[in-house]
């Protein structure tokens, strides 16, 4: 297999978890390039179901190497409460995970003002999972961060965090919050860096190497496309680049060394947290929770559900170049008589092909459908493509055809056997 980026085309939650455990088996090495624990993977794997936060969802194959890399943001106690947890259901986690010195570091006082900021918007509230996310890569693109680097080194990490805890205190007091205490701070910090300490190094010089050895490598994008700090729904975004581009800036591998890209995507589209989502749709969403589907890997709100977002789809395959979709949960539409498709925008009685901008106007667009005919027999427990209802496969080569990249992986199931290779 060659080097693949894989990347969330639509407003996360598509399934890269379970895609990129798929994938895992064909490759040597999974890397992380950007966002944090902010990000909720899951992957059901051996009769049992796991949520990745921080640890590339490589990280249940054996003999597999998996590496966070420099553009995440690593919380350091929550990162080994997830390495705890792995090790506690008989996941080995050793010398098969690499974190990269030079990621930025999550402290509480970055959550602290990720919660306080959001409060204090009300009603224009971001809805961001809290954890500290815009807060840290704040400190990072300010030059103002801490890195894995300095936590491994007790005596200047404790002098730097001081002066952090120090000034963050001082915006906290204005905020109305409570100051932290640098020695509590400190000595979570310190015992966190014990347990990490073994797994960091320089992963651009761990790269480099695996590359020169003929090593391939997986690329697992975190968010979506929609979520991307500068061509996502902004302000509705994370902090991280979350399209292609990032996995190159995030893990220090050249754009050349890239082989491929992948685009997954849900056979319809969910969103969690605030901001404008065009093919929203209210009995779609509660049909979806009533089957107990869509609820938040990370943080448990429901997920805001809508159809399939054509226009958005073929945007995220002009940023990300897609060579190849993975479609997942085609079986969520399993017995709906006639689905929807986007392939317009209407704003102000002119059809649009591409998502404004803006997102005030992308919040007036009305989509335009198209209608597919469904299917009534499940689709889950398919193993191949063919034996697809007639109606699922032209479903899925539409919209393969409307987002302008080649289907390569149908999923009808979370679990790794429901997995249809096209
Ligand atoms: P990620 O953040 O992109 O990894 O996605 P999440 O794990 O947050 O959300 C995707 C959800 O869909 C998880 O509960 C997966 O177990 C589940 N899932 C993935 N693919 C399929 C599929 O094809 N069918 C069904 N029913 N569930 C799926
Ligand atoms: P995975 O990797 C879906 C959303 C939040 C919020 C916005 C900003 O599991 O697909 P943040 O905490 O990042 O500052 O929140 O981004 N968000 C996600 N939505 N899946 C995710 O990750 C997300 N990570 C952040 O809900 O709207
Ligand atoms: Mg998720």
């Amino acid at each position: 297999m060659a080097n693949t980026i894989c990347i969330g085309a639509q407003w996360g939650d598509e399934g890269k978890g379970k895609i990129i455990d798929v994938l895992t088996e064909h490759a040597h090495i999974v890397v992380r390039s950007q966002g944090g624990n902010n990000a909720g993977h899951t992957v059901l794997a051996g009769g049992q179901k796991h949520v990745l936060h921080l640890v590339p969802s490589g990280i249940l194959h054996k003999n597999k190497v998996c590496v966070i890399g420099n553009g995440v943001v690593i919380d350091p106690v929550s990162l080994v409460d997830e390495i705890e947890g792995l090790r506690s259901r008989g996941i080995r986690v050793g010398r098969n995970l690499l974190i990269s010195d030079c990621a930025h570091l999550v402290f509480p006082y970055h959550r602290l003002l990720d919660t306080a900021r959001e409060a204090r918007k009300g009603r224009g509230k971001i809805g961001t999972t809290k954890r500290g996310i815009g807060p840290a890569y704040g400190d990072k693109m300010a030059r103002t961060g801490l890195r894995v680097g300095d936590l491994i080194q007790p005596g200047i990490f404790s002098e730097k965090l001081k002066a952090k805890i120090q000034e963050n205190n001082l915006i906290l007091k204005v905020l109305g919050e409570k100051p932290l205490k640098f020695a509590e701070v400190r000595d979570a910090c310190l015992a966190a860096a014990d347990v990490l300490r073994p797994f960091v190094t320089n992963t651009v010089v761990y790269l480099h190497h695996a590359l020169l050895a003929g090593k391939e490598i997986l690329f697992e994008g975190a968010q979506g496309t929609f979520l991307d700090i500068d061509h996502g729904t902004y302000p509705y975004v994370t902090s991280s680049n979350t399209t292609a581009g990032g996995a190159c800036t995030g893990s220090g591998v050249p754009p050349h060394r890239m082989d491929r890209v992948m685009g997954i995507m849900k056979a319809y589209t969910t969103r969690v947290g605030e901001g404008p989502f065009p093919t929203e749709d209210g009995p779609f969403s509660d049909r979806m929770h009533g089957m107990g589907r869509e609820f938040g890997a990370t943080t448990g709100r429901a997920r805001r559900c809508g159809w399939f977002d054509a226009v958005a789809a073929r945007y995220s395959c002009m940023i990300n170049g897609f060579d190849e979709l993975a479609v997942t949960n085609l079986d969520g539409l399993d017995g709906i008589e006639r689905i929807r498709v986007c392939t317009g925008y209407r704003l102000d009685g002119k059809k649009l092909s591409v998502p404004p901008t803006d997102i005030v106007q992308l919040g007036c667009c009305e989509p335009i459908y198209a209608e597919y005919p469904g299917w009534k027999k499940p689709t889950a427990g398919v193993k191949t493509f063919r034996q697809l209802p007639t109606e699922a496969r032209a479903y899925l080569k539409a919209i393969a055809e409307l987002t302008g990249a080649r289907l390569a992986i149908a999923s009808v199931g979370p679990k790794r056997e429901e997995t249809i290779f096209v």
